[in-house]
């Protein structure tokens, strides 16, 4: 070998080196893809949902191939940390259980369950449990009953939309209402004068209370 075919070999193999190093590099990107919890408490999300015309929900899967459920429709990660920070499962057709599990997600910022079939079912206490909330959307679900206090411990929340179709409420008793809803500005920084939370009744917004 002459001492050119040394320098191009040498050469050669530094190039090659290199692109191994950007190969590997790039396989350990820092996309981390979701939780384990976080995909068990969607896939028990899913398994109490019926009817969804939206398709949504179909691809979430417990297929190998389809293990990251931040790729999954209507879910969507911050990559940093590998947690669902919003879920929108907003006009599905859904109807069903939704599952406690949900209180798994407990980065979520943003929850949109609006038109869907709830058949007049309360809404969930624990939905209370979703301390990050910052967005939450149940309008038009056919929810109905007494809202849960419990709403009241998410002091994040600056958007509330409880609205329905005044049209498909079928009887006054399933009509969601509460005595008052004094407790929702109950530890928003409300009572230092600051808050932002939007809250909607049936489109009105609910004013804070009168604090004098
Ligand atoms: C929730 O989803 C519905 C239906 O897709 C959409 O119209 C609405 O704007 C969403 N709400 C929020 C707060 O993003
Ligand atoms: C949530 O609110 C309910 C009713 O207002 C209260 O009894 C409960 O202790 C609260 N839970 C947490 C974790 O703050």
């Amino acid at each position: 070998m002459t001492v050119a075919n040394m320098v191009e070999a040498r050469c050669c193999f530094k190039l090659l080196y290199a692109i191994v190093v950007v190969l590997l590099l790039h396989m350990s990107s820092p996309c981390i893809g979701c939780s384990e919890r976080d995909r068990q408490a969607l896939l028990a999300l899913k398994q109490g949902l019926v009817g969804d015309d939206g398709d949504r929900l179909l691809s979430w899967g417990r297929e190998a191939q389809n293990k990251d459920c931040c790729q999954w429709d209507g879910v969507y990660c911050n990559n940093q940390i590998g947690h669902v920070v919003k879920l929108d499962v907003g006009d599905q057709s859904l109807q069903g259980k939704i599952s406690p599990k949900l209180v798994h997600l407990q980065h979520l910022e943003y929850l949109n369950l609006s038109f869907n079939n709830f058949g007049w079912s309360k809404i969930p206490d624990f939905i209370g449990s979703l301390s990050n909330l910052i967005y939450l959307d149940l309008s038009d679900a056919n929810f109905g009953g007494q809202i849960p206090n419990q709403l009241g411990n998410l002091t994040h929340l600056q958007y509330l939309d409880l609205s329905s179709d005044e049209d498909s409420v079928i009887r006054p008793e399933n009509s969601i209402h509460a005595k008052n809803l004094n407790w929702l500005w109950r530890s928003q920084e409300f009572s230092q004068g600051g808050s932002t939370l939007l809250a909607k009744i049936n489109g009105k917004a609910i004013p804070p209370p009168d604090l004098n």
